[in-house]
């Protein structure tokens, strides 16, 4: 079972991915994830991106495309994955569909979380990251358990994402609304396309994501 996780930026799929990794134990690989590694170790890929992500744009495609290649070629032969950020563009999506072919592989579902606009501006503002394992945590809706040290590594580098300011939030929504939505007519054209609401409690979210994986045995 290979799924693709999508959705509008806050739409919890860091969050939901980290359930399955948990749950079914399968790989996640997040293209947001391996920018930021990147761009934490400043290599000269992670140089290239900060510049489009810091101000809420894509990184090119023919950087991302080669990037995710490389962390497919990385994984064990039978390891299931969950894609999480990729592909956001249709040139992405046909890489995509290209990459699994020849691998010999196939994506199972496109599990899409629908969130309105409103909540998406509250969880990206309140976000706060682990720097040290990535954890994702809410000053609201789920901070950690002792109000300031990472609950998973126990560092207390709990920091926001440059690119969760307000301007470039509403950057991210415009350039996803332009070219990421598109890619649900992509999906579903295919007979991939899982359409699930993303609101509610982080577990009833899982609770709907698992089953309808389950139900579709991708
Ligand atoms: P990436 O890190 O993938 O950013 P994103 O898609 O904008 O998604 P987010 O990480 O912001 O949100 P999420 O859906 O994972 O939500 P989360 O679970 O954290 O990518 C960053 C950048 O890298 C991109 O903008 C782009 O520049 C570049 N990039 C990456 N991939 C690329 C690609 N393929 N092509 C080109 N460029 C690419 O949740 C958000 C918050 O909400 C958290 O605080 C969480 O606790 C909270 N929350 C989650 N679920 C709930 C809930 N049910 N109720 C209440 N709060 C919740």
């Amino acid at each position: 079972m290979n799924i693709l996780l999508f959705g509008p930026p806050g739409a919890g799929k860091g969050t939901q991915s980290a359930f399955l990794v948990e749950d079914l134990k399968m790989k996640h690989i997040s293209t947001g994830d391996l920018f930021r590694h990147n761009m934490k170790n400043e290599t000269p890929l992670g140089l290239e991106a900060k510049q489009y992500i810091d101000a809420g744009n894509y990184v090119p495609d023919d950087v991302t495309i080669r990037m995710l290649k490389a962390a497919l070629e990385e994984l064990d032969g039978g390891q299931e994955f969950i894609l999480d950020g990729f592909p956001r563009t249709l040139p992405q999506a046909e890489a995509l569909d290209q990459l699994m072919k020849e691998a010999g592989k196939e994506v199972g579902g496109a599990y899409f979380l629908e969130v309105p606009e409103e909540q998406l501006v509250k969880r990206l503002s309140g976000r706060r990251l682990c720097k040290s394992c990535g954890a994702v945590y809410h000053v609201d809706t789920k901070p950690p358990a002792d109000g300031k040290s990472c609950d998973s590594c126990g560092s207390q580098d709990i920091y926001q994402r440059t690119d969760d300011q307000p301007e470039a939030i509403r950057e991210r929504l415009k350039v996803y609304a332009e070219k990421t939505l598109p890619l649900k007519n992509f999906y579903k054209g295919q007979g991939k396309l899982t359409e699930l609401d993303g609101t509610g409690e982080l577990a009833e979210v899982y609770e709907r994501l698992k089953a309808s994986i389950t139900a579709s045995g991708s």
